[in-house]
């Protein structure tokens, strides 16, 4: 027998009802991030490898362990993208950001790769709705992109969203963080794996990323990042604080909050939720100020977030999909199809936003309207979120005499009346 073929591990299929779940937030979010300025991109979905070694940073785990890299055919190394950031960077520097007036403010919304172990709300295909804004060094540029994430959650019904937020020092300050760091583990490094071990001398930040429990506990006593600040990053950090407040951005700040990618420069946040399980983190961002240039565009302060929108979606409670009418054509014999066919296409111009199915078994009008009962309570992965569902029955008389018949099957009421007065009928009544 032939072996039954299977999704790929960690990926999922959207079906009509949970795809447009995912069309609803993304829509949300091209009004509310379009509304402050930011144009949508769309990158490719794979990559030079090179891209993301440089930005993401090779001692992390993505680049490390959960990259889908593949040669081509003509031997050049190519890799599923594992997040967005760093093909947006590469288009502006391609560009040329020099040229482009500043502030430069995109979002973006798409799949993402990783080969990491599947669980629920961790998938090696999932995706991101992200925003980068380039040309602000000031914690302004913070702050929008906090406030406006903000308005996004609340807009989707996650009012108890919080943020975490951080601060990682830079260049120097940067070092004498990794030092510190070192000394305080160095002494317990037997307790720790030979991967945590490579870390350490390596790159100790990466450190924070481990899930090996006796690693978390010994750096439960570590020194703190924001004890490591400059005179300048403390300022920007203590300014983010004071306009996240203003703003009334819920927030909270951990010194444990390093991020899992190396391009980050002081601000680092996430929003976890409490509805989700392990995987909990909704979405992380920070300010990469240091990236733009090592990617050989000019110097470039940057800030920006991706949130999972597949966690997103599990998390939000409202159902943000718009109701819809439903228009039920049951043409009651194959004789009426063309009438049918011509009615629905009339029903759909005057009714913009309603669904018009027409029955095309042409099994008569008892079994139409058991199948139009049954749209309506159709709870299934296929069904459209229905809220009035009007049976449209043509029969022989109404083809004969150019009328129709609507019925509604909530309340049972049936009225018949001519073709021609369809607009006036459903004109701005139907969504
Ligand atoms: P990240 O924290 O690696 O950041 O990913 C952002 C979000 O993507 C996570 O918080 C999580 O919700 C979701 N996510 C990550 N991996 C998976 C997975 N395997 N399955 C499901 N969801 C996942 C970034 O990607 C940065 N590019 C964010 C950023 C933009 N920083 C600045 N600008």
């Amino acid at each position: 027998m032939t072996p039954r073929l299977k999704a790929p591990k960690g990926t999922h299929d959207l079906w009509p009802r949970d795809a447009e779940r995912f069309a609803a937030v993304e829509a949300v979010a091209r009004r509310v991030f379009g509304g402050h300025g930011y144009g949508e991109i769309r990158t490719p979905t794979f990559e030079s490898t090179e891209l993301f070694a440089r930005s993401v940073g090779e001692t992390t785990d993505i680049v490390h362990k959960e990259m889908y890299t593949f040669p081509d055919r003509k031997g050049r190394s190519l890799t599923l993208r594992p997040e967005n950031t760093a093909g947006v960077v590469r288009a502006l520097v391609e560009k040329g950001l020099q040229d482009l007036p500043r502030p430069i403010r995109l979002w973006y919304a798409g799949p993402q790769f990783r080969y990491e172990q599947p669980q629920a709300g961790r998938y090696r295909e999932f995706r991101q709705i992200g925003v980068e804004l380039m040309g602000v060094a000031s914690a302004a540029g913070d702050a929008e992109v906090v406030g406006m994430l903000f308005r996004f959650l609340r807009e989707l019904g996650l009012s108890d969203a919080v943020a975490t937020i951080n601060c990682i020092p830079r260049g120097a300050a940067r070092e004498a963080f990794s030092r510190a760091l070192r000394d305080h583990v160095r002494p317990q490094a037997e307790r720790l794996g030979g991967e945590d071990r490579k870390r350490l001398e390596e790159n100790p930040l990466r450190l924070f990323d481990s899930k090996d429990p006796e690693a978390r506990r010994i750096l439960e006593g570590a020194p703190a990042t924001l004890n490591f600040l400059d005179e300048a990053s403390r300022a920007h950090h203590e300014e983010l604080k004071r306009l996240l407040s203003s703003a009334r951005v819920p927030f909270t700040e951990s010194a444990s909050i390093v991020r899992g990618i190396d391009y980050y420069t002081l601000t680092v946040f996430e929003v976890a939720s409490r509805r989700l399980g392990a995987q909990n983190a909704i979405l992380g961002g920070g300010r990469y100020d240091d990236l733009v240039a090592a990617l050989g565009g000019p110097p470039t302060p940057a800030v920006g977030f991706a949130i999972g929108e597949d966690r997103l979606v599990e998390a939000m409670t409202a159902d943000v999909r718009p109701p819809r009418s439903l228009f039920f054509v049951i043409p009651t014999s194959p004789l009426e199809f063309s009438y049918a066919l011509g009615v629905a296409d009339e029903i759909r111009e005057c009714a913009l936003e309603a669904v018009v199915e027409v029955d095309l078994s042409g099994r008569g009008l008892g079994k139409g309207l058991a199948r139009a009962a049954q749209v309506l309570g159709d709870g299934s992965d296929y069904a459209h979120r229905v809220e009035a569902v009007r049976a449209v029955i043509l029969g022989s008389k109404e083809r004969e005499d150019d009328t129709v018949t609507v019925k509604d099957l909530a309340t049972k009421q049936q009225e018949s009346f001519p073709r021609r007065d369809l607009p006036e009928r459903l004109a701005g009544r139907e969504r």
